[in-house]
């Protein structure tokens, strides 16, 4: 059975001193051990934060990596490296490392591969920027997503992947995609999954959606059936709005 996760990416924000208020808070939550917390803070702050939440049920992310596994890499950070801070899974793939910093989907295919040889886990996410959408050209975006980073991996790698399906339309702009919307694509996922690695892996892929997600909105966006929790940016900045949200996820 797939668990429910709620994921937070602090991105570029936080000082040390934001990040480990923000840490105290998240530890006192008493969040549902039944549901997964993961936070991405900034690569300085995950051993401070991986130390913080060690005897908690938070889990800490990285929020990349690098695709080399060592090396002469000026200002890279490895998946190694992470492993050994005591993290366990990093986030790959995120429309603002695809649209900055040019990383595309052969490139993720690599890293994709770097961290799940290293044994972690992969919060890969994707979606279509609102051009492709105005097409209808949104699904075949997605599959290619899908298929290139990660269709090249094996069965067994699916215990190390999640999924976050991130339309870029919806993302820090506070346009989110209607729940019909997100529902529709989730199902295409899980099928296209399906299709390549069978019923059982398609159906056991925790697939998360991020994009203007806050209290007012995440009720509704969780209770559709193959959205199992989300990604949140902004309002993981904040530990009432982040509550907020994590309470409105139903755990069965
Ligand atoms: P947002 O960010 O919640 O601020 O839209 C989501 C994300 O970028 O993962």
């Amino acid at each position: 059975m797939r668990k429910k996760i709620i994921a937070a990416n602090w991105k570029m924000n936080n000082t040390k001193e934001d990040a480990l208020k923000l840490l105290v808070d998240l530890v006192n939550q008493n969040y549902s051990p039944e549901l997964r917390i993961i936070i991405a803070p900034a690569f300085t702050q995950l051993a401070m934060a991986a130390e913080k939440t060690k005897l908690t049920n938070i889990e800490i992310a990285a929020q990349n990596i690098s695709s080399e596994s060592k090396g002469a890499y000026t200002g890279e950070v490895s998946a190694a490296m992470i492993k050994s801070e005591g993290v366990r899974t990093t986030i790959l793939g995120h429309s603002e490392r695809r649209a900055l910093f040019n990383e595309t989907n052969d490139t993720l295919k690599l890293k994709v591969r770097s961290a799940i040889s290293e044994g972690l886990e992969v919060i890969y996410c994707f979606g279509e920027e609102l051009n492709d959408r105005k097409l209808g050209n949104h699904f075949n975006v997605v599959k290619t997503q899908l298929k290139t980073a990660l269709f090249n991996e094996n069965n067994e790698s699916w215990n190390k992947i999640i999924l976050a399906y991130e339309p870029i339309w919806a993302i820090g702009t506070g346009e989110n995609a209607s729940p019909e919307q997100i529902q529709e694509m989730h199902m295409f996922i899980r099928d296209t999954i399906s299709e390549k690695y069978g019923e059982l892996i398609a159906k056991n892929v925790s697939i998360l959606y991020g994009g203007s997600i806050k209290p007012n909105n995440a009720k509704d966006i969780f209770s559709e059936d193959d959205v199992d929790g989300g990604l949140i940016g902004g309002a993981s900045l904040n530990i009432d709005d982040f509550s907020l949200i994590v309470n409105c996820i139903q755990i069965e």
